[in-house]
């Protein structure tokens, strides 16, 4: 009974623990659809840079892959690609040396003449979404008809569209055409709901795209919860050390080791 209440606190609080251990993986430019050939920064924005966070990915060629590895030229927790290739398209996010992962992108990087510039960031509900269809050399103005989940949406005479606050039903995959260049790969927009309420990943058989603007606003409270495991292993060494039992038991040695360790990492900071 004690035990199991120990034990359901050291749980409780290695999980706030790891909740603070976050990153952001952004990009230049910010879209989800590339030429070949074009140039990608990729950043990881963390809470600790000696977490290690590197930028890692996933391709049709290569499974989790990491920035450097034959790829990608890294400085700091950044990552550069100067010519993309379509078969870099795929899933790309960052990893700290521990394990923990950001939010992950999904990069398309086409051979075609037409490309889709959409959000590659989940959009908030409320915001406008800008889409532009473009052909290679030179960026064009040209008219442009607009697809959401294959159903045509619209056609704009400058190859420019708004979509004006958006919510949760404008998430989907989206692509253009414009006539005699042709059609864009599909890409999709993510929409999170309002900071109020913690945003649900998308349903459909959709690449993971987990970062929510929960995350985004609520890291002040992130930082608020660092003090929470410290405060609890103390109360739990107090109280360890105030009910120790004359016989070692294993269990009582594993709780106190465990109950140690946020100490040891205030330590090591
Ligand atoms: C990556 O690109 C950014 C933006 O162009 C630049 O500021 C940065 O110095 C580059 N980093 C490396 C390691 O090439």
């Amino acid at each position: 009974m004690k035990e199991t209440t120990l034990l359901w606190l050291l749980s409780v609080t290695s999980l706030l623990c790891c909740t603070t251990n976050q990153a952001r993986l952004t990009m230049i430019p910010s879209f989800s659809q590339l030429f070949e050939d074009d140039f990608v920064s990729l950043s990881c924005e963390e809470d600790d840079s000696s977490a290690g966070w590197t930028v890692r990915r996933t391709t049709t060629r290569q499974q989790m892959s990491q920035c450097g590895d034959g790829w990608g030229k890294v400085g700091g927790s950044a990552c550069n690609i100067s010519y993309m290739d379509p078969l870099e398209s795929g899933v790309y996010w960052c990893e700290s040396r521990e394990g923990s992962t950001s939010n992950s992108i999904t990069i398309t990087v086409t051979g075609g003449a037409v490309i889709l510039q959409s959000p590659v960031l989940p959009v908030m509900e409320g915001h406008n979404v800008s889409l532009r269809c473009q052909t290679k050399r030179p960026p064009s103005k040209l008219p442009a008809k607009f697809f959401k989940d294959d159903v045509f949406i619209g056609t704009e005479p400058t190859g420019h569209m708004t979509i004006h606050h958006v919510t949760k039903s404008d998430e989907g995959l989206y692509k253009c055409h414009i006539s005699s260049h042709g059609e864009s790969p599909p890409s999709w927009i993510y929409v999170t709901e309002k900071p109020s309420v913690p945003a649900v990943p998308p349903t459909s058989a959709a690449p993971p795209s987990v970062f929510t603007s929960f995350q985004l606003g609520f890291r002040p409270v992130l930082h608020l919860v660092v003090f929470c495991p410290y405060f609890i292993s103390t109360l739990l060494m107090v109280s360890l050390y105030r009910h120790r039992p004359t016989d070692q038991s294993p269990l009582n040695n594993m709780t106190t080791t465990l109950s140690n360790q946020p100490k040891q990492d205030l330590t090591e900071e």
